[in-house]
């Protein structure tokens, strides 16, 4: 419930077993809010690789690099009630989502460090490489640790001495054979956390959880730690892959699902900045902030299906599915996100997180019948895409040369997870075609998973002697091709617009022979 920026609690009862959901932006800190465990924390041993420099005042690192203009935007510096107080985080994890959210809350002015098993990952990072793709986070990243708020380490024992709250973020794939999240590295790493944790510590899990699984966190550190005193919080994520530092600076919503008043005024302290800025924190539940997450996803997934199911009708009838989406999304109660027809849906998070609400329906004998449909339409709309691309090859790829441009599964990322090209490419090499493909950031994931294929730098090269060239993943600079020099370059001028970023008319001036979109006309 929002009412103007004030907090609205459902309910007065305390946290614990009573539901209660408040939304909160712009709510000053109570005086005295001082976490404190924010004290002091002691430096570490081994400290070799672990470059925190533990400033006295993080904060007035923040203010500084403020002023200069070059901290977290739009941050509101004046009036006591306005200030953060800084606190020590952990993130365990240091993937899309843990690398991104400890960099972002090292920005907003915390003391971070970053663990990961991953040494090889960990070095990079202490060399100042940013072992993923994501706009910004470099620069980002890089602020910061010369500011000496954020710091990388493989030892967690070390990092979490004083922590305030540590984050996991770590994977939650899913578990092979039956569609469920793989909870194997959240258990692993709340197991780890519980032997080395200090009282008073915060557990957040920010990975995508399903509902209990908190609880399950919470029991597991209890049993492998009874003497711990700890509270767990749910924080799931929602960034996007390709947007993320945008997305965490400027998030639609934050979720925090706590059981306590204590975990809740330490993640709010987490956020401050954000609601200082009217981004809205919405306090829930335990299982109300886990069930949010694959709710939102879910939901989104249905949405993209919906569309693509709506392109595939209107290539029999006739219509323009670009047209339909912009007349469909001008609908205020429908938006026009996630309604561009393509080649079906992929990436880290919209699979595994369908598959494991499924999988969480049955379980509760409540199925989740539209989200096991669009599962299911996903994979035919997938394979849809071969039979498109089989058609104009005259039904055989044997003997074809296929240029395929983009095969991460949107732009701006280098995640091949799940990516449509994981099902097309291997399609048109099992039917007997040389594909040559570029990608501006996919080659060092796609080289273990494309087996047989070539790598070029550019479109051009990818299409040279091609008899169809395929655009698979929208990047920037796929949308202003040179049309006419691709159809000199290529053996037969077929052009495949999974995408649709081309108009016919262009293509067809620029000399191609046949080309195919998705819901719309080709020739
Ligand atoms: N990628 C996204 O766009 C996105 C968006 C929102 C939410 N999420 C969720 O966030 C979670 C993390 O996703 P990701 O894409 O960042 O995963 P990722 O695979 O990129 O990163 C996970 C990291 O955790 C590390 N790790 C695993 N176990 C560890 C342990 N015990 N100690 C230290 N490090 C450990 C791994 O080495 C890896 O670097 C998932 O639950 C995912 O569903 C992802």
């Amino acid at each position: 419930m929002v009412i103007g920026h004030h907090v609205q609690p459902l309910h007065s009862e305390p946290l614990g077993q009573q539901q209660r959901a408040e939304v909160i932006a712009g709510e000053a800190c109570a005086a005295g809010d001082q976490n404190p465990l924010c004290s002091s924390r002691p430096s570490l041993p081994g400290a070799g690789s672990y470059r925190m420099k533990h400033p006295p005042a993080p904060f007035a690192l923040a203010q500084f690099a403020l002023v200069q203009g070059r901290g977290f935007p739009g941050y509101r510096r004046q009036g006591s009630q306005n200030r953060i107080t800084p606190m020590r985080i952990v993130m365990i994890g240091t993937g899309y989502v843990g690398l991104v959210s400890g960099v972002c809350f090292a920005d907003f002015g915390h003391d971070v460090i970053c663990v990961d098993k991953d040494t090889a990952k960990i070095d990079r990072l202490n060399a100042g490489q940013v072992p993923i793709y994501e706009p910004e986070l470099d620069v980002v990243m890089t602020r910061n640790v010369e500011a000496g708020r954020l710091a990388f380490t493989t030892d967690l024992a070390a990092a979490v001495q004083g922590a305030d709250a540590v984050f996991i973020a770590v994977g939650t794939p899913t578990r092979r054979g039956d569609g469920h999240a793989d909870l194997t590295f959240v258990m692993a790493a709340a197991t780890e956390l519980a032997r080395v944790a200090q009282n008073g510590v915060i557990v957040v899990t920010k990975s995508t959880v399903p509902v209990g699984t908190n609880r399950q966190v919470r029991d597991t550190i209890a049993a492998a730690n009874p003497d711990l005193e700890f509270d767990v919080a749910s924080n799931p994520e929602f960034l996007r892959e390709g947007a993320a530092v945008q997305d965490f600076m400027r998030p639609d919503r934050v979720i925090v699902g706590v059981e306590s008043d204590r975990a809740a005024k330490v993640l709010r302290n987490i956020y401050r900045p954000l609601y200082l800025r009217d981004f809205p924190i919405v306090v829930t539940d335990l299982e109300s902030a886990e069930m949010i997450k694959y709710a939102a996803n879910a939901f989104l997934a249905t949405k993209i299906t919906f569309i693509n199911e709506v392109a595939a009708l209107c290539e029999k009838v006739g219509a323009d599915i670009k047209q339909v989406s912009w007349g469909m999304g001008l609908d205020g109660r429908i938006g026009n996100k996630f309604l561009h027809a393509g080649p079906g849906y992929g990436g880290s998070c919209f699979p595994k997180d369908t598959s494991a609400l499924a999988r969480i329906g049955q379980d509760h004998a409540s199925p989740m019948y539209i989200v096991e449909t669009v599962i299911e339409v996903n994979e035919r709309i997938k394979r849809r895409m071969v039979d498109k691309l089989l058609n104009m090859c005259g039904d055989s790829f044997a003997g074809r040369t296929v240029g395929v441009l983009g095969v991460t599964f949107k732009p701006d990322t280098d995640d091949m997870r799940d990516a449509p090209s994981l099902t097309i490419v291997p399609a048109l090499i099992g039917g007997g075609a040389r594909v040559r493909v570029c990608d501006p950031q996919g080659r060092r994931e796609g080289v273990a998973l494309l087996h047989g294929v070539s790598w070029h730098d550019d479109a051009y090269d990818a299409a040279a002697g091609a008899d169809l060239l395929v655009i698979l993943t929208e990047w920037n600079e796929f949308r202003a091709l040179d049309l006419k020099r691709l159809a000199g370059l290529m053996a037969k001028p077929c052009l495949a617009d999974l995408r649709n970023i081309y108009s016919a008319a262009d293509v067809r001036d620029a000399g191609f022979q046949t080309y195919t979109a998705i819901g719309r006309p080709g020739f």
